[in-house]
Formats: structure tokens, C-alpha cells, sequence
């Protein structure tokens, strides 16, 4: 897959701080990159400088090939930026507000009307194009952000804590429209310091400490260096008994254990692992209903590196 995003040695300085510190990384085209790291690592620091929109201090970036600080219309063409905090015009509508950043992005009148409706859709806040911004809630307003940065149909997102503030319910409609975006063919790099909530539909991970990139792989890579043991469920019609005691006797399994209709273990392996342990179970008979992983697996081990790294 080509590169949509290449810095070499990367590096943002403010003041006496050290933002962003010689930062070499790539991103495939249709990738979803999870930027990961605690507050004041630089995630936002290295997505604007990604967008164009703040100077490096040295190094280069290129986005689709063109280099930031050359070439920024370029690069505004072909990304849409979605800041941590917008600052929404209040009065507008959210017709209106979409409208006028069509203006912002030079889309003609009649592709603009278009592209609006299309993404008030997408983002499903087509019943409210009508109401004031001031009348949206936390996870409308970061819905009509999100559909900001899409209006002129960029190949690539850099989304910043686009789930921040929001409740369990919003933050799976904000997994669940990233996984669309993904599969209309979108690059995605999303930051959050919590990995958790981006291992669902990330295929790539990025671990940023203090500036310094510290990991930068594929999701099966992270787990396999940071993920030493996954927490798996495994549910099954009949057979429970039975599966427990395969369980119990693989070694890559540790802590199996019944709870309530499920069985909990842990697993120090990767989906080969996982794929020959279900086939297992299914050779002894176990009508297996549910084998997969538990919720939160990666950001304990995240978390640990994080201490391991101070
Ligand atoms: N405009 C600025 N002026 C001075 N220092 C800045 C500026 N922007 C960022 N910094 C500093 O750069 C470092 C990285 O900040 P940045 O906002 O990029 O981190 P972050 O990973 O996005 O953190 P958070 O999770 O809190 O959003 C911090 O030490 C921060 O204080
Ligand atoms: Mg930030």
C-alpha cells in the first residue's frame, strides 16, 4: 500500500518544551492508525503539523506526498482535521454551518448543498439541519465537527479525541461511524489516551510519550509487544465443563475460570493462537456461542509500558 503520511525526524518546539521530538512515522493508505499517548505527549501537536497548520521546527512531513510547509493547500485539499475543541458559531443552524464551511473549502453552490445533506446523513443528524448549534448536546456537536471535516471529501482524517466527553452509547456511534468511514475507503489517524476504545477498528498503532514515538505497528504487532495476555469470553450452549478443563490444559491459557454463564481466560497468543484454541473446542463437542475478546484488553499492558518507560 502507497504512503499517505511520511515524516522524517519530525520535531515542534515551543519554547523550552519539546512538543513533538524527532518523529519518524508512516502511514499506509487505507489504514485507521490509533495515535495513543497521555496527556502532553504531542498527539496534537503532531496532527497539526500534519495538517498544515502549525510549523515544524525541523524535519518534514508529507501528506499524499506533498510537503506541509511547501505545499499546504495541497495538503488541506486532500485531509479533513477535526480539532479537540471547535469553537462552533452558536447562532448559525446546522445547515448554515455546514453551508459555510462549504464557502471555507470553495465548493460550488451546487455540489454544496449536496455534500451538506450527504453528511448531515452520515453522521445522522439530518433532524436537526434545522436547529441552532447552541441547541445541539456534546455528542451532536462532536458529530457535526466530524461532518465538517468531510464536506469536501478528503482521503485522509485526523481526528483529535473525537470521542472525548461522551458517553458509552455516544462513543460507539463514533466507533461505529469511523468503521464506515473505513470501509468507504477513508484513511483514518484518531487520537485518545485511552487504546481501549480504538482497538475495535484501528489496524495500526502509534504509542507517543513526551514527543518520542516509542511504538509503531500493526494492531497485531501491538498486541503481540504490548498485549502479552488478551482476556477472552467464551460462552457455550452445552459443554462448559468440558471446555474449562481444554482451557485449563493449553499452555497459552492462564486464569480460566467460570463466571456466571461464561468462562473468562486469559491468552498469551495472537489469532492463530485463538483460532487453533476455538477449533479445539469445537472438536470436543463444546457448542461454542460466543469465543472472542473481552472489552479493555491492550491498555493495561499500554499503561504498564508507560510506567515501564518513566
Ligand atoms: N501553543 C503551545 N505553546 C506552548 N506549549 C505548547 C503549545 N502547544 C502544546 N504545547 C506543549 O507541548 C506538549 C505537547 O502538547 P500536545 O497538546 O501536543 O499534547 P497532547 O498529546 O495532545 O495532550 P492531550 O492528551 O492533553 O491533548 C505539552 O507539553 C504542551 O504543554
Ligand atoms: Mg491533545
Amino acid at each position: 500500500m502507497p504512503l499517505i503520511i511520511e515524516t522524517d525526524s519530525l520535531r515542534r518546539e515551543f519554547g523550552e518544551t519539546t512538543a513533538v521530538d524527532e518523529l519518524s512515522l508512516s502511514v499506509e493508505e487505507g489504514s485507521v492508525l490509533a495515535l495513543v499517548g497521555p496527556n502532553g505527549a504531542g498527539k496534537t501537536t503532531l496532527l497539526r503539523m500534519l495538517s498544515a497548520l502549525l510549523e515544524p521546527t525541523s524535519g518534514t512531513a508529507r501528506v499524499d506526498g506533498f510537503d506541509v510547509r511547501e505545499r499546504p493547500r495541497e495538503v488541506h485539499s486532500r485531509l479533513g482535521f477535526m480539532p479537540d475543541f471547535a469553537g462552533l458559531y452558536e447562532n448559525l443552524l446546522v445547515r448554515e454551518y455546514l453551508r459555510y464551511f462549504c464557502l471555507a473549502y470553495r465548493l460550488p453552490e451546487d455540489l454544496s448543498e449536496m455534500r451538506v445533506s450527504e453528511t448531515l446523513s452520515l453522521v445522522g443528524l439530518s433532524a436537526r439541519a434545522e436547529q441552532a448549534v447552541e441547541t445541539l448536546s456534546r455528542g451532536m456537536r462532536q458529530k457535526l465537527n466530524l461532518a465538517r471535516t468531510l464536506l469536501h471529501s478528503p482521503k485522509l482524517l485526523l481526528l483529535d479525541e473525537p470521542a472525548a466527553g461522551l458517553d458509552p452509547g455516544a462513543r460507539r456511534e463514533v466507533q461505529l461511524l469511523m468503521r464506515e468511514l473505513s470501509r468507504q475507503g477513508k484513511t483514518i489517524v484518531v487520537s485518545s489516551h485511552i487504546l481501549s476504545e480504538l482497538e475495535d477498528y484501528c489496524t495500526h498503532v502509534a504509542i507517543l510519550d513526551r514527543g518520542r514515538l516509542i511504538f509503531s505497528g500493526s494492531l497485531e504487532e501491538a498486541r503481540r509487544i504490548l498485549g502479552k495476555k488478551r482476556h477472552m469470553r467464551l460462552r457455550a450452549a452445552s459443554g462448559m465443563e468440558a471446555a474449562l478443563a481444554l482451557l485449563q490444559a493449553r499452555p497459552e491459557v492462564r486464569k480460566a475460570q467460570r463466571s456466571g454463564a461464561d468462562i473468562l481466560f486469559e491468552l498469551a497468543g495472537n489469532d492463530a493462537d485463538a483460532a487453533s484454541i476455538l477449533k479445539a473446542l469445537v472438536e470436543k463437542g463444546v457448542s461454542v456461542s460466543f469465543f472472542g475478546e473481552a472489552a479493555g484488553t491492550i491498555q493495561d499492558s499500554y499503561l504498564s509500558l508507560m510506567g515501564e518507560e518513566r
